[in-house]
């Protein structure tokens, strides 16, 4: 209720329609349920190809199933269903819900005409009534448009979009920053990071073009409310009076969110359809600093408009994992610590930090990496089969597990920072090499840590996660590490070290996308000799087309109101509660890293780490997918050998 007379108080974004609504653009209640976004999109205009398609199992719930759903999960009123509501529409529906517990759309709408302000009624009409007879147009305004994310991610994403045919078909883009610029020259400066991703598509260039001539800049201070009410007389010009939805992706420092909410929302947010906020981490730096940006942006916003992005759920693999986990019999009921002995979630890059090194020396390794990308795929790895694909059941879910955390000891994490080396001649930097980084810094560059979920599912299974800069690799990936057989009747067919005859399921986010188990195996022969090899689901033999980049999923999913895949506050803020303690611990101790060299395979403390909980990081001997040449060297080489059992192929 604070939260509700702070955001009326403030005025908060927009006049916006019901989330379901904006999703499918349609008044048909039918239609909610009706057929998968891409005929939404259709609706839009945009020629939808089945790229962008989504599967009918992510088909958004009506917006008296999503009230109803709150109820029943007794922590919702209905701004739940009402994406990015104005204050007067929530409070209508709370009052639908207090009065007869049943929620209709029909009934709400009733309650808001009612209303005595006439304003009230106007927003309502305004968000749900014309959405029958008008056209719909989006307005994407990146805010920092001239920074990296945005050059590099976001408007290539957004062009990718276009290519593929997801965008509807009225949308405009707009870069918003504080250096002039001409439109033109916004179009050269963007141009130059947009690709069509697979060399040789066709008509890369004429959609470039096209795309190019959909982009357009506005030069405005981020805190001046006055240059946002000068951006939405721009907006309005190429909104042509249609519905008018608008996406701001603030993508500046995390410092200005609250002054660019404030001026956007009073300067330029959207009277006739819904305004989203994109924004991304770094949400604070620790629990106090993250809830103060939460207060302060729902001063402008409500919860529903905005949408915290961790591109890690984008992740083509890190989506699959729920698809994985729920849709094949052979998994889910293997999920649990009576056969999962443990789980490691893996991030390595062999890269330093070159040229990030300012924002990163604030920040270190586990509030870049492991508070949201790893911890976001243990919540999904680990959470409880949700209600119903809908975005609420499934956040619910994944606070749930991040609230049954156990805080993570000091004693179960090892941090480490990379030092210059040289090899082949080529000397790598240390990490303190970088002039924006001090020469004393003690910021990790590397972190292992042992978390442990204390639920009925996973007691005392160790979530071992590791992610570092400047290592020997890149990827990310998960590696399931299941229990040894019990009683195994081949035992000795594997000498002493049972482990190497455990099975592991492995999902490789990145690079070259795979899902592979290992198992044990009878090498082909008259002999009796085991062998391990792996069943590959290695997405490059397997499907024909590119995995597109998590921003456009992301993108595509903030355009059609979709949030499941964006975090919420209150799984930010367990988040926060689970690493700020730790944090604190570390800094007040000024513990020291341990160095490892640039291009190394990390901290040697890290193995004693996985020691201690009797796990092998699964990654030390990675092993690509089946190399079939090598298993057949092997082969040649046992045969040579002289074992009589086994004829070469
Ligand atoms: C970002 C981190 O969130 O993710 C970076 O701030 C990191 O430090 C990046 O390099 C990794 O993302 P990806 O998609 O390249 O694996």
């Amino acid at each position: 209720m604070a939260a509700m007379a702070a955001v009326s108080a403030a005025g908060v974004m927009g006049t916006v329609m019901p989330s379901s609504a904006s999703s499918s653009y349609s008044s048909s209640p039918s239609s909610f349920w009706g057929s998968s976004s891409a005929k939404s999109l259709g609706t839009f205009g945009g020629s939808a190809a089945g790229f962008c398609s989504r599967s009918s199992v992510l088909r958004r719930a009506s917006p008296a199933q999503s009230v109803a759903r709150s109820q029943q999960n007794g922590r919702g009123t209905a701004t739940q269903a009402l994406d990015g509501s104005s204050p007067h529409l929530a409070a209508a529906s709370n009052t639908v819900l207090s009065a007869d517990g049943v929620s209709s759309l029909a009934t709400a709408t009733k309650t808001v005409l009612d209303a005595p302000s006439d304003t009230v009624a106007h927003e309502y009409q305004g968000s749900i009534g014309d959405v029958t007879s008008n056209e719909q147009t989006v307005s994407i305004t990146v805010v920092g448009a001239s920074g990296d994310l945005a050059k590099k991610k976001i408007f290539p994403a957004l062009f990718a979009l276009y290519y593929e045919g997801c965008l509807p078909k009225h949308f405009t883009i707009f870069g918003y920053a504080r250096s002039k610029m001409t439109d033109a020259e916004l179009r050269e400066m963007i141009s130059g990071t947009l690709t069509c991703r697979i060399d040789q598509r066709e008509n890369c260039g004429d959609k470039t073009e096209k795309f190019l001539q959909r982009c357009f800049y506005h030069s405005g201070q981020y805190s001046s409310e006055e240059n946002f009410r000068q951006l939405d007389v721009e907006l309005k010009k190429h909104e042509g009076g249609r519905v008018s939805n608008r996406l701001f992706y603030l993508s500046i420092p995390p410092n200005i969110f609250v002054d660019v909410a404030r001026s956007a929302s009073r300067g330029s947010s959207s009277t006739r359809g819904w305004t989203r906020v994109i924004v991304e981490k770094p949400f604070g730096r620790d629990s106090e600093s993250s809830a103060e940006l939460t207060r302060g942006l729902k001063q402008y916003l409500t919860e529903e408009q905005i949408y915290r992005i961790d591109h890690y759920l984008g992740k083509e693999l890190v989506e699959n994992l729920s698809i994985l986990r729920f849709s094949n019999l052979v998994f889910e009921p293997l999920w649990s610590r009576q056969y999962i002995r443990n789980v490691q979630l893996i991030f390595s890059e062999d890269f330093g930090t070159e040229g990030r090194g300012g924002y990163f020396d604030n920040y270190g390794i586990i509030r870049d990496i492991m508070q949201n990308h790893l911890l976001q795929i243990l919540a999904l790895f680990a959470m409880e089969p949700p209600v119903s694909l809908d975005a609420e059941d499934i956040r619910n879910e994944k606070v749930k597990v991040l609230r049954s955390m156990r805080p993570v000891h000091i004693e179960d994490v090892v941090i480490g920072q990379y030092k210059g080396h040289t090899r082949g001649g080529v000397h790598y930097p240390a990490y303190t090499d970088d002039k924006t980084v001090p020469n004393n810094s003690l910021t990790p560059t590397f972190a292992a840590a042992a978390l442990f979920i204390d639920n009925a599912r996973w007691d005392s299974v160790p979530f071992l996660m590791k992610a570092g800069k400047a290592l020997h690799r890149k990827g990310a990936e998960i590696r399931v590490q299941f229990r040894h057989v019990p009683g195994n009747l081949y035992k000795r067919s594997f000498g002493t070290d049972l482990d190497q005859a455990t099975n592991e399921l492995v999902i490789r986010v990145q690079p070259d996308e795979a899902i592979y188990l290992k198992i044990n195996n009878k090498v082909p022969g008259l002999g009796m000799r085991l062998d391990r090899s792996t069943l590959n689901l290695h997405y490059a033999d397997r499907y024909s087309h590119e995995i597109p980049d998590a921003y456009e999923r992301l993108l595509l999913d903030a355009i059609e109101g979709e949030r499941r895949l964006f975090i919420r506050s209150d799984e930010l803020d367990a988040a926060w509660s689970l690493f700020t303690p730790l944090l604190k611990e570390l800094e007040e101790k000024k513990v020291a890293p341990e160095l490892y060299p640039y291009g190394s395979r990390g901290p040697v403390g890290a193995h004693y780490l996985a020691a201690k909980y009797h796990v092998r990081w699964g990654d030390m001997n990675a092993e690509p997918p089946p190399d079939y040449s090598k298993y057949r060297q092997t082969f040649l080489k046992l045969s040579s050998g002289g074992d009589p059992c086994l004829s070469p192929a």
